[in-house]
């Protein structure tokens, strides 16, 4: 079977960037990284993507005078480049329907919040001074509205009373590392379909809650071997 051609969308430090990289080359996640993509140029994660020999692009949202616009020369050169499936790591802004539909069903976004909860930029931030205490991450399929479409996985970690969020987030971030690249082979092995808003996988596991060395957490769907 070939591999499929993705993009990685970033904004920043791109660390779920680097978790993808990292289980492409270990044989764990059999995709092909075609182009990582950011919006801004200093991001670090495209540092991450030069130093494992990937192709990037960095387009400024700033450069153009509507959303369409953007969107519409990310999807030229995403296409150029034979991408046929969207991994959003980070990437911090909202797509419209011209990019939607030029990869139908084949846009993930990873957020860190269990959503429907703390939708938006900043979930970890809301989360946090809401006084939650479980938090989490959700991989989710976009669609139209901000953060809205069908969720993949979710992972649901604890947080603690009065911790700043800075430890919450890297609490989170942990758990992203894992399930985004997990996500990510589902989509590329085919596995996941659509009923109303719900996500079927195929071949699934029975749900159990793992008991991490550092934390417990909920992961469902859970993880497969190797994530
Ligand atoms: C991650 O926590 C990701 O979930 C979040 O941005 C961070 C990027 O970190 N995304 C959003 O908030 C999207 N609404 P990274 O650049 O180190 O991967």
């Amino acid at each position: 079977m070939s591999k499929l051609p993705i993009a990685v969308l970033i904004s920043g430090g791109g660390s779920n960037l680097q978790a993808l990289i990292d289980k492409v080359e270990d044989g764990t996640l059999d995709v092909d990284i075609k182009m990582v993509l950011s919006n801004r140029a200093g991001a670090y994660g495209l540092e991450r993507a030069k130093k494992h020999s990937i192709p990037t692009c960095t387009l400024s949202h700033k450069d153009y005078s509507s959303r369409e616009d953007f969107d519409g020369e990310m999807v030229r050169v995403l296409k150029d480049a034979g991408v046929e499936a969207i991994v959003m790591a980070g990437f911090m802004r909202i797509i419209t329907p011209v990019f939607l539909s030029a990869f139908p069903g084949k846009i993930i976004n990873i957020h860190p919040a269990l959503l429907p909860s703390f939708a938006g930029a900043g979930g970890q931030v809301e989360a946090s001074e809401y006084g939650v205490q479980i938090s989490g991450c959700t991989v989710h399929f976009v669609d139209e509205k901000m953060d809205h479409g069908a969720i993949i996985i979710q992972a649901a970690v604890p947080a603690m009373p009065g911790e700043d969020v800075e430890t919450l987030t890297e609490r989170i971030l942990q758990v992203e590392h894992r399930v985004l690249p997990q996500a990510t082979k589902w989509l590329a092995e085919g596995r996941l379909s659509l009923e109303g808003r719900f996500v079927k996988l195929a071949s699934a596991n029975v749900v159990k809650a793992e008991l991490n060395a550092d934390f417990p957490c909920l992961i469902n769907p859970p993880l497969e071997e190797g994530f």
